[in-house]
């Protein structure tokens, strides 16, 4: 048989930097290290969209389909090209488990090594098997987040080593691209984007990506940013830093969000707002998007969800125009953490019958 013909992998790639170079800090000295992450679908929900009323359109960005099964990969493929660019042996991080699985991911494919801090027993099983599997130095610290991210950027600082946190700002700029899809799809940008806040890296890069679009006039609007942190970490809604941070939403339970100024600008210019829910609240929108839209997501995601639900609820969306696009980015995927969606239900309802018809019909109620 011939051999197939050589094919440029640029052919291949469909990830972020391949598709939106023009707007990332890259040049022809760049290897790109990419997992083709980034396309992800936007649902439009309808059922949502009938809850929010008056002609009012909501989408749902599913971030949990990237290649990791979250939104870090979009930052990921541009740090990590970027730290091979500049000749780094390995990465470091710190994370509630997504940064991990993505960081480990791609600094496979740059042939790095990757270390990552992780707070003890606040990681759930799916991001740390992820860590595990793709061969990542792990480090459970006695310690939340921020305490994490504080020795990050102390062991960072040695010589060989890059920070793949948020910190770092091409993480950021391969993140804006969301906005950038959401824009290219829709034909502008949205009335609102809702979106979960832990960090605060994404919000400020999907602001950034709303803005740096309406320069170049590919769209007319800019949306208004509502963001959403979990009550018992909720700094940003506060004002002030939370010592112990504690939810069931462990993506988000953050203390001290490193980009606090970006989400700030970004809630300020947007003339945006900031709300904290319950868990309650976030585990109700979680198992509601999962039974009425398809879309099952970890329950950090799910803020988004129960953001908008929220605004509802108080009248805010009512003052919005009729007919206007909403898109809510749910950031992980459900089977990111099992155990918490299982434990919401109940244990899940799982019948038992013999392995005859009959049987299955008999425990279905549906025998005659
Ligand atoms: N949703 C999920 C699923 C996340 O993993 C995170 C952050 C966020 C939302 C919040 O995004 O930090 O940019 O405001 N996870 C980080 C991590 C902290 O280590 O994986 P943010």
């Amino acid at each position: 048989m011939p051999n197939p013909l050589p094919v440029p992998p640029v052919l291949h790639d469909r990830g972020v930097i391949a598709r939106y170079r023009k707007y990332l800090p890259v040049t022809d000295a760049t290897p790109v290290v990419s997992l083709n992450e980034g396309s992800t679908p936007l649902i439009h929900a309808t059922k949502l969209s009938a809850l929010v009323g008056g002609g009012r359109q909501v989408f749902v960005k599913y971030e949990g389909l990237n290649p990791t099964c979250s939104f870090k990969d979009r930052g990921m493929t541009l740090a990590i090209s970027k730290a091979a660019e500049e000749g780094a042996k390995a990465v470091i991080c710190a994370s509630t488990g997504n940064t991990s699985a993505s960081a480990a991911a791609y600094a496979v494919r740059a042939g790095m090594r990757c270390l990552v801090l992780l707070p003890a027993g606040k990681i759930s099983m799916g991001k740390l098997a992820q860590a595990v599997v793709y061969g990542a130095d792990i480090v459970a610290i006695d310690g939340n987040f921020d305490d994490a991210l504080d020795l990050v950027r102390e062991i960072g600082s040695r010589d060989g080593f890059a920070v793949v946190n948020s910190i770092n700002p091409f993480r950021i700029e391969g993140q804006k691209t969301a906005s950038f899809e959401i824009v290219d799809e829709l034909g502008d940008a949205p009335a609102v984007h809702c979106l979960p806040v832990g960090n605060a890296g994404n919000i400020t890069a999907y602001w950034k990506g709303y803005k740096e679009y309406h320069a170049e006039a590919k769209s007319t609007l800019l949306p208004k940013m509502w963001g959403a942190q979990a009550e018992g970490s909720a700094p940003i809604v506060r004002g002030e830093v939370v010592k112990s941070p504690d939810t069931v939403a462990t993506a988000i339970r953050i203390g001290n969000p490193a980009s606090w100024d970006g989400a700030n600008e970004a809630l300020a210019s947007s003339d945006g707002h900031i709300r904290a829910l319950s868990d309650e609240a976030i585990l109700t929108a979680q198992a509601w998007l999962a039974a009425n839209e398809g879309i099952f997501v970890e329950p950090a995601s799910a803020a988004s969800i129960g953001c908008l639900m929220a605004a509802v609820d108080e009248g805010m969306v009512e003052k919005l125009p009729e007919g206007v696009n909403i898109v809510c980015t749910v950031t992980g995927h459900g089977l990111k953490d099992i155990d918490t969606a299982m434990h919401h239900a109940g244990g899940g309802k799982v019948l038992e019958a013999k392995a005859t018809a009959e049987s299955v019909l008999n425990v279905l109620g549906m025998a005659h």
